[in-house]
């Protein structure tokens, strides 16, 4: 799994480089085939879904399964690169949020707050700790910036597929008492808006949009849950 995650954090560094007003969805997402391929990883959500592109490229109110295409980004726009891969039968899966040209405020300031609910939900992800101790400090972290998780987007579990139990809410479900345990690789992966954080389908099948038009941020890291901190397998 280490090794899909060190394919997946060079895919995604090779696109974030490449973003820039008027690149396209679909020539980021070649980007990611390219690196895919030399190092013989596949991609994930084509793999266990079908998934219509190597990697998921939402923009702005786009929160997440963004299809890569002609989309031409503009300057000003928030391009999240979720990207997953499958390398010797181990899945890996991460996301970052990336402003286009000169960013907008609010653009900076739902990043700011989606990277400190991940590092807030990683601080309390250790063996022993309740699986929702995860989603209470995310949502409180999301909730302190004045903005809102999607809470119909959620963590997992990954492995031998894409999404294994369990799955990580990224707000406090009274019931998930179960304990983290040594070994368990999961994402966190705060999904928010600066909105009511409702998505709905964009109508094409695989985007999810938010539901009132708002802007989106999402960043995510494949995770090995430890005594201490977790080790992350998908840092750049
Ligand atoms: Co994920």
């Amino acid at each position: 799994m280490r090794a899909a995650g060190k394919v997946i954090a060079d895919a995604i560094e090779a696109m974030r480089r490449s973003v820039r007003p008027g690149v396209t969805t679909g020539e980021l997402d070649v980007i990611a085939g390219d690196i895919f391929k030399r190092a013989g990883a596949r991609s994930g959500p084509q793999l266990d879904y079908d998934f219509p592109g190597v990697t998921c490229i939402s923009v702005n109110d786009e929160a997440v399964h963004g299809i890569p295409g002609k989309r031409k980004l503009r300057g000003g726009d928030l391009v999240k690169l979720d990207v997953t891969a499958e390398l010797n039968g181990f899945y890996a899966d991460a996301c970052i949020s990336v402003p286009v040209g000169k960013p907008r405020k609010e653009a900076l300031r739902l990043m700011t707050s989606a990277q400190a609910a991940l590092a807030d939900g990683m601080a309390v992800a250790r063996a022993g700790a309740p699986l929702n101790a995860i989603g209470t400090a995310v949502d409180a972290t999301v909730s302190a910036h004045g903005h809102s998780v999607c809470r119909q987007l959620i963590g997992h579990g990954i492995g031998r597929r894409i999404h294994e139990p369990p799955d990580v809410p990224n707000f406090r479900v009274p019931e998930l008492t179960q304990p983290l345990t040594e070994g368990l690789v999961l994402t966190i992966e705060p999904i928010i808006a600066a909105g009511t954080g409702w998505v709905r389908d964009a109508g094409d099948g695989w985007t999810m949009r938010t539901s009132d038009g708002s802007t989106s941020a999402h960043f995510e890291h494949t995770m090995v849950i430890t005594k201490g901190n977790p080790i992350i397998l998908t840092a750049v």
